[in-house]
Parts: structure tokens; sequence; C-alpha cells
């Protein structure tokens, strides 16, 4: 064995040489490990070996660039100097993959001639998550193997897709047995020798890029086909154009020119520099500093769900996705008829449902009427009304039923959750996990610590959350918590921006075109304007009083703030302006004219300061935290980094000016948070803080 460098070695099997990386945690493309490479594939041919094999030690094959690196200097062998020493070596090289492949360590796989996987392994270029395109000559590459149309797919949705999917597109040669890849791998380079195979380069292979060639109409649809989805994204149209580059220019090289200067202009981009921050923000918020990774965690193997309503059906079926158990508990049999058949509805209408799993899942569900069916429940989740007295009530029942050890916790909205404990004998079992709606569909899922919450319940928290595929996020008790506390702030300024001259769909419209898939007012009539309002309280105060009263409650009464036709496609209404004219009128509002400059900055910069409140009063852990929860629970554009990231883009001291110049004219809304201040006299940065 020949030890190339630290993450390195060469050896050999036979005829065959081996060159292996083993560069924890996912063997990414560090200078390290591309000088091993360089060095260890230059020996292996220097060497007389017959065939060379790269393979990797630990979870995965090169999951990519070493995103940490970015942005820094280069050092060390160059990637397409590794590429070229590998694609031109005059002895086959053979990629075994398990694990994923992924970006940049899918470019070096399709350097070498022949590529083989377990059935396990997962391949994909997925760049265009970061922001970026695969910059290594994958767009180039990878449509010469798979075809324009599915290197298109496959480039602009980052997807990684399955060995036996890459086997029928051409992009594994052959799978080999589970847990044999070195073995497999090894083999197959021999059988190449033996039957004197060619030297396959993958950029010399032009015949699926000639069946592309005249028909633009291939990108325009794909184009068209996917407007909604790419909106406001700058990466999933550089793919493309990269991809058509390839068809159209008249050498491999002239189309890695292109990708070249299109990856440079991406990377030096704000919405790269945010998705890539956004990348590290999500697993960072996995680190809790005084409950660290090694904290034992308690065992969940059966839940409970108390309520069956909107959230309740929604969070027991996380569970059952995953083969847990749910006892669900309501107050009146109907209640719990309706609730059961909305899971099987919801499982029913799910894409790609199947019969048999629907029966698998609803069977590991089970309904009842009484809270002691919770007395072998590990984890009890209660999801009934909104209201103090009724939770106390309630945990003050589930104390005397749980049994010991069990985690109590709240899917409260707003309430006091060290004030829930208190109902009970035993606070340090209980939590706050706040899902959002739909709970089966939103990635999001604040966990909340109270006074008195153990480690290990936290711990168990957050990695039950990964478990069934939520990104969580620690959040301290305050009304609201993380994100709802901030939508507050946006909320009051939509609704007073409507009264002082604006009108919903413009604020809609700036809010929308800063990149969230709706604004306040079309989100409103999306949810129900009635919800909360109750007809024998409404006095016609405010905007939505009024247009409940008149039955606009929103799509589902086919109006609301907005007119809706049949297809449930909004309109602005000549009604509700009149009824916001009038509103005016009776409040001696003179209307003015607002700039959508002001809509933005009104909507957001409060937003922003609320976040710094967050921080100074410990509620978040760190900022990037805030902007987890933003772009998971309340579709914040992630090419905007979320909430604090972008206050930094703007620059915390343009922030605070206009916080104060809005203080100054509109009062203490506005007042400046003491962090925000202290930041910006500081000359820093939310990034610069530290957890
Ligand atoms: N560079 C540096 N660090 C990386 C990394 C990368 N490309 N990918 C993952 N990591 C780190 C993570 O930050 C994490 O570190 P900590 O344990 O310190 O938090 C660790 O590796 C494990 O990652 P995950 O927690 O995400 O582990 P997982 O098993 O859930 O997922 C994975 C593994 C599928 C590889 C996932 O990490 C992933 O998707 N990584 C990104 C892959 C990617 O985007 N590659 C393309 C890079 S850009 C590129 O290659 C440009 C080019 O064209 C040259
Ligand atoms: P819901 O009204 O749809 O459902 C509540 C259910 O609880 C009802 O079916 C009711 O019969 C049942 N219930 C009430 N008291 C009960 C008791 N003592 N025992 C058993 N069942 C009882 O309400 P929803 O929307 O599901 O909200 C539940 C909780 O989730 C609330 O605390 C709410 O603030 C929170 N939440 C709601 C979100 C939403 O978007 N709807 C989002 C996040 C949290």
């Amino acid at each position: 064995m020949t030890e190339i460098n630290s993450v390195t070695t060469l050896t050999r099997d036979g005829d065959v040489a081996i060159v292996t990386l083993n560069s924890p945690p996912v063997n990414a493309l560090s200078a390290n490990v591309r000088d091993g490479l360089y060095e260890g594939f230059k020996q292996a041919i220097d060497s007389d070996a017959k065939a060379i094999v790269l393979i990797c030690e630990g979870r995965t094959f090169i999951a990519g660039a070493d995103i940490t690196e970015f942005g820094g200097a280069m050092k060390g062998a160059s990637l397409p100097d590794v590429q070229a020493m590998m694609e031109n070596s005059p002895k086959p090289v053979v990629a075994a993959i398990h694990g994923t492949a992924l970006g940049g360590g899918l470019e070096v796989a399709l350097c070498a001639h022949y590529r083989v996987a377990v059935p396990s392994a997962r391949l994909g270029l997925p760049e265009v998550n970061l922001g970026l395109l695969p910059g290594a000559g994958g767009t180039q590459r990878l449509p010469r193997i798979a075809g324009v149309e599915k290197a298109l797919e496959m480039v602009t949705s980052g997807r990684h897709a399955p060995a036996k999917e890459a086997l029928a597109m051409g992009l594994v040669d052959e799978l080999v047995e589970e847990g044999k890849l070195k073995d497999g791998a090894v083999a197959f380079a021999r059988k190449l020798v033996a039957e004197n195979k060619p030297l396959v380069k993958v950029r010399e292979n032009n015949a699926k890029l000639e069946e592309a060639k005249g028909k633009p109409e291939i990108f325009a649809e794909f184009r068209k086909k996917n407007a909604r989805k790419f909106r406001g994204f700058l990466a999933p149209e550089y793919n493309i154009r990269c991809i058509e580059a390839a068809v159209n220019s008249n050498s491999f090289e002239e189309g890695l020119a292109v990708e070249r200067k299109l990856f440079m202009e991406l990377m030096t981009g704000p919405q790269s520099a945010a998705q890539r921050y956004y990348f590290f923000a999500e697993r960072t918020a996995q680190k809790i500093p005084d409950v660290p990774d090694d904290t034992p965690t308690r065992p969940v193997k059966k839940v409970g769900v108390l309520g069956a309503g909107t959230m309740g059906g929604g969070i027991a079926m996380n569970f059952l996705n995953v083969g847990i158990p749910v006892t669900i508990v309501e107050l009146k049999q109907d209640a719990l008829d309706r609730g059961l058949a909305t899971i099987r509805k919801n499982y029913e209408r799910s894409r790609g449902a199947v019969p048999e799993q629907t029966e698998q899942r609803m069977s590991l569900l089970t309904g009842s009427l009484s809270m002691d069916d919770f007395a072998d429940c590990d984890l009890i989740i209660e999801a009934v009304f909104e209201r103090m007295d009724i939770k106390k009530d309630v945990f003050a029942k589930l104390d005397g039923i749980a049994k010991p050890g069990a985690i109590l916790a709240t899917n409260t909205s707003y309430l006091n959750i060290d004030e829930i404990a208190s109902a009970t004998k035993r606070p340090q079992d209980v939590i706050g996990l706040h899902f959002f709606s739909p709970a089966n569909v939103m990635k999001l899922l604040e966990v909340i610590r109270a006074d008195h919450t153990a480690k290990d319940v936290i711990a168990t928290s957050m990695k039950l959350a990964k478990q069934i595929g939520k990104v969580a996020v620690l959040a301290g008790v305050c009304p609201g918590f993380i994100g709802n506390r901030m939508l507050s702030q946006r909320q009051r300024e939509a609704n007073k921006l409507v009264l002082e001259g604006a009108m919903p769909w413009d604020i809609d419209r700036v809010l929308y075109d800063f990149g969230f898939p709706m604004g306040p007012f079309a989100m409103s009539d999306l949810a129900g304007l009635d919800i909360g309002w109750v007809k024998e309280n409404s006095k016609g105060e405010t905007l939505r009083d009024v247009l409940c009263e008149m039955d606009r409650r929103g799509q589902k009464t086919g109006a609301g703030f907005y007119d809706y036709d049949e297809n449930r496609t909004a309109k602005p209404s000549p009604v509700t302006e009149k009824i916001i004219q009038d509103f005016r009128a009776k409040k001696g509002i003179n209307a003015r004219t607002i700039s959508d400059e002001e809509i933005l900055e009104r909507c957001i910069y409060p937003m922003i300061n609320e976040g710094a409140k967050i921080l100074e009063e410990g509620k978040a852990i760190r900022p990037s935290d805030i902007d987890v929860v933003w772009v998971n629970g309340y579709g914040w554009p992630v090419y905007r980094g979320g909430p604090m990231h972008y206050g930094d883009f703007v620059g915390p001291d343009k922030v605070l000016a206009k916080m104060k110049e809005f203080q100054g004219a509109m009062g203490d809304d506005f007042k400046p948070a003491a962090l925000l201040e202290k930041l910006v006299a500081e000359g820093k940065k939310f990034s610069d803080l530290k957890a």
C-alpha cells in the first residue's frame, strides 16, 4: 500500500490499481482530496497496473466540491487537472460508487471511462440548490450520456437519481452487489482489460447532442413548463443555457467555456451566496450548544396525539409515515370519525398513492375517545383548541395518565408553554412541538424549549424531527415563538399600509415580486378570512370584519380581498376597493400614494428588527436559525437567504436608519432593537454573532 497523502491511498489487487479516498464526512473535493486524486492517478498510471479503480471509504463516494472552500483562494491541484489525468489515462478507469456521487463527485466519475455502483447509491448534480451550476463539465457531459431532456431535468432539479435509474440512463454501466463494491469494481475492471474494451471518453460522445440540434423548442418548452417553479431563481436558467451551449457549440471546449463563464457569474453573485449560506444554516440549526450531539435520547416507539382537527391529523401522519404507531384521541365520536376520514383521504389523494401503503399506515393508527389510551405512549402531542384554560386542564390530565418519562408536547401557536407545563408535576418532560399547516407537508418544526425542559427531551425532539423528515429549529418561549412573532410585524404593517393608501394587491405584488409564493392578503383569502372570526363579536371595526360580514370569506366563498372566478383566479376587487375607501373616509384618513419601495421596507424591516429582538432575548440561538424558520415555514425565497441574511445583505445600518425614519414619522411600532443599534455602532453584521 502506498500512502499518497493523508486522505488517499494507492493499493493493488493483482493487475488492478485502486485509488482510495478517505476524507470524512463526505469525501468532498477539498484541496487535499484533489491533490490525492491527482497524485494517486499519476502513480497508478505510471505503475504496471492494467486498470484503475477509484473508490471511497466511509458513508459515501465524493459528495461534491468542498463548499466550505468556496470564495477562498484556490489551493492544490485543480479539478480540471484531476479530471484530465483520469480521462486521458491510457488504462481504463472505473469509478466505484456507493452513497452519493453528487456535483463535483459525479463530474469526477464522468471522467472515468466506466462507472459501477451499488443499488443503494444515488447520483446527481445538485448545484442548482446552491444557486450554482456544475462547473466541472457536468452540464457538458451529462447530456452526452443521458440526453438533453433528461439532463435538463436533472440539473435544474438537482435530484439524486437512484442507481437503477442511473443504469437505465447510461450514467452507470453496471450494478454490483450491495456491500461488495470493491470486489465488483475490480472484477469489472479486469473484464474490461480481458475483453480489450475501449476507453470511453464521455466528452467525445456527441450522438445524443446531434438528436437535439436544430430543435430550440425543446428548451423553450422546458422553460415554459417550469416557469413557475424557477421564478426568481437565476441558477435554473443558467443551467439550461449551459446545456443549450452543449448542443449548439462546435466543440466540447466551446461548451465548457460557456459553462465556466456562467458558473463564475453565479458563484460571485448574491443568490448563490444566499443559498450556500442557507445550506449550512439548515445544518447548523441542528446544533444546540448546551445539548451536545451525544446527549442521550428517549426511545419513541409509540405516539399519542390529542385532537384530530386540522393539525392533529397532519401531525399523526408524520409518524405513521415512518412506521411509528399513533393513538389519536378526540372529544366526540363524530369529530374522531371526521379526523380519521381526513387522514385516510389525504393518503388516498397523495401523489403516487398505493392502496396497500395507505392500509398499512392506517393500520398503525388507533382512534379513541379516552386519554387513558395514552398510557403506553412515549410522546404525546396536544393539538386541541388554542385556549390556555383548556390546555392546562388537558396537561393536568395527561400528567395523571402518561407513563414516567413520556414526553408531553404542545402544538400551541402563541401560548406560554411554561404556564402549560405548570399544570403538570413534570415540567422537565414538557416541550413545544410547533408544526406548520398542513402538518404532513410543511418541513418546518419549531421546537420550543420551556424553562424546565430537560436536555434529553430536546435532543429526542430534534432527532425525531429528522426521522420524520422535518427541519427543526429550537426556539424559546415567547408569543408566536420565532416565525409567527415576526409574521405579526409584517401583517400589522400590511394592514396599516392599506389604510394609508395602498391596495391589498399592491402589497401582495411587491411581496410576490420579492419572491414569496403569495402576499399576505392572497394568503388570508386562501386560508379563509373567518379563521378565528366570530360573527356575534364582529363590530365592523376591521376590514376583515366588514368582508366577513358581507360573506366575503376568501377563496372558499368566491370572494375575499380579491374576487375569484370559477378557476379560483384572483382579480383585484372593485367591491373591496370601495370598502377600503369607505373605511378610510370613516376614519378621516386621506389616502396617499405609497411607493413599492416603502411597501417592501415597511413589511420587511420590522421583521428583521423583531428578529434582532428575538436574538437579544435569547429566544433563537443564532440569526441563521431564524432564516431556517422563514425559508421552511413561510416561503421566504431561499435565494435571499432569510430575513437576517437579507438584513446583512441590505446592511444593518440601512435597516436601522429606515427604522428610525419610520419611528420618527409613525411611532414606536418601529422602535429599533437594541441589538440592531449595537451591531451598527460596532460596524458588525448579524452573521458576526456567534451562538
Ligand atoms: N462540502 C463540505 N461539507 C459538506 C458537503 C460539501 N459538499 N456536503 C456535506 N458536507 C458536510 C455537512 O455540512 C455536514 O457537516 P457537519 O456534520 O459538520 O454538520 C456533513 O458533511 C454531513 O452532511 P449531512 O448532515 O448533510 O449528511 P447527510 O448524510 O444527511 O447527507 C449529502 C449527505 C447527501 C452528501 C448532503 O450533505 C448533501 O447534499 N451535500 C451537498 C452536496 C452538494 O451540493 N454537492 C455539490 C457541491 S457544489 C459542486 O460540486 C460544484 C462543482 O461543480 C465543482
Ligand atoms: P382544530 O379546531 O382544527 O382542531 C382542534 C381539535 O381538538 C378539534 O377537533 C376538537 O374537537 C379537539 N379537542 C378540543 N378539546 C379537546 C380535548 N379536551 N380532548 C380531545 N380533543 C379535543 O384546531 P387546529 O387548527 O388543529 O389547532 C390545534 C392547535 O394547533 C392549536 O393550539 C393551534 O394554535 C395550533 N396550531 C394551528 C395551526 C393551524 O394553522 N391551524 C398551525 C400551528 C399550530
